[in-house]
């Protein structure tokens, strides 16, 4: 399949171009830059802003599916303002996938928005989601507002756990619902790259989100 990548210059979005490559996929990394990418089988690059709707008429098209793993960065300016990368950036790959019959969004957002609010380790849930992601999480929800509301034939959000560099776990915990079940704590963005990039194919969790943890 041909998967575009958005955001890939970040920490999961470079280990999810890998892990696509790694399926035998496809892969464009669009990002503002192309740095820290060499030369390897199968990989391209297209370089642009989520902000700008023309970078992305011009990278989406000719791809099967799209993988967002981009965001805005948690500092001063995303503690104290608001922010609406995400629900730019979405609603511009989602026009650009409707205007070239692009079918499949791989959606990553965050802990803390949509059906996870109030959710996670003690600490996230009651001071680092409400006070220092309140802007950033805020954003996240109208991005999966778009993401849902997009008429893509096929689309899934995918909620990380709180990020760590950990190792890559095969043994995730799936969740879409939270009755009866331990809160979410913690995942290694490289677990995250890899299930983002199995999403391409598995279906299973479409329609609706899901939340990975350890
Ligand atoms: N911290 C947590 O516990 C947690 C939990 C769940 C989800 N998340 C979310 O996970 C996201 C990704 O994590 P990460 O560690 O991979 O973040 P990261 O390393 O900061 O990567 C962010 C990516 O977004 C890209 N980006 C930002 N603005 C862009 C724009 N205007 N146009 C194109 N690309 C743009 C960056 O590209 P450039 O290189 O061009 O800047 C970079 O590739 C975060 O944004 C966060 O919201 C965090």
């Amino acid at each position: 399949m041909k998967v575009l990548v958005v955001g890939a210059t970040g920490n999961i979005g470079r280990k999810t171009v890998a892990e696509a490559l790694q399926l035998g996929h496809e892969v464009t990394a669009f990002s503002r830059s192309s740095r820290g990418f060499g030369p390897a089988t199968g990989l391209n690059l297209a370089s642009g802003d989520v902000r700008s709707s023309e970078d992305l008429k011009a990278a989406v098209p000719g791809h099967d599916a799209v993988i967002l793993t981009f965001g805005a960065p948690l500092n001063r300016d995303t503690i104290l303002r608001p922010t609406d990368i995400c629900e730019v950036g979405t609603r511009n790959v989602v026009a650009a996938m409707q205007a070239h019959d692009v079918p499949r969004l791989i959606a990553m957002t965050s802990i803390g928005a949509g059906f996870s609010k109030g959710r996670g380790r003690w600490p996230f849930r009651n001071i680092i989601a409400p006070f220092l992601l309140r802007n950033i999480l805020a954003d996240r929800v109208v991005q999966e507002e778009v993401v849902m509301a997009s008429g893509l034939p096929e689309w899934v959000i995918v909620q990380p756990a709180e990020l760590t560099d950990g190792k890559r776990r095969s043994d995730l915990r799936h969740m879409t619902d939270f009755e009866g079940q331990p809160q979410p704590t913690t995942v290694a963005r490289a677990s995250v790259a890899a299930f983002l990039a199995s999403m391409v194919s598995d279906k299973r969790f479409d329609g609706g989100g899901v939340l990975i943890s350890d």
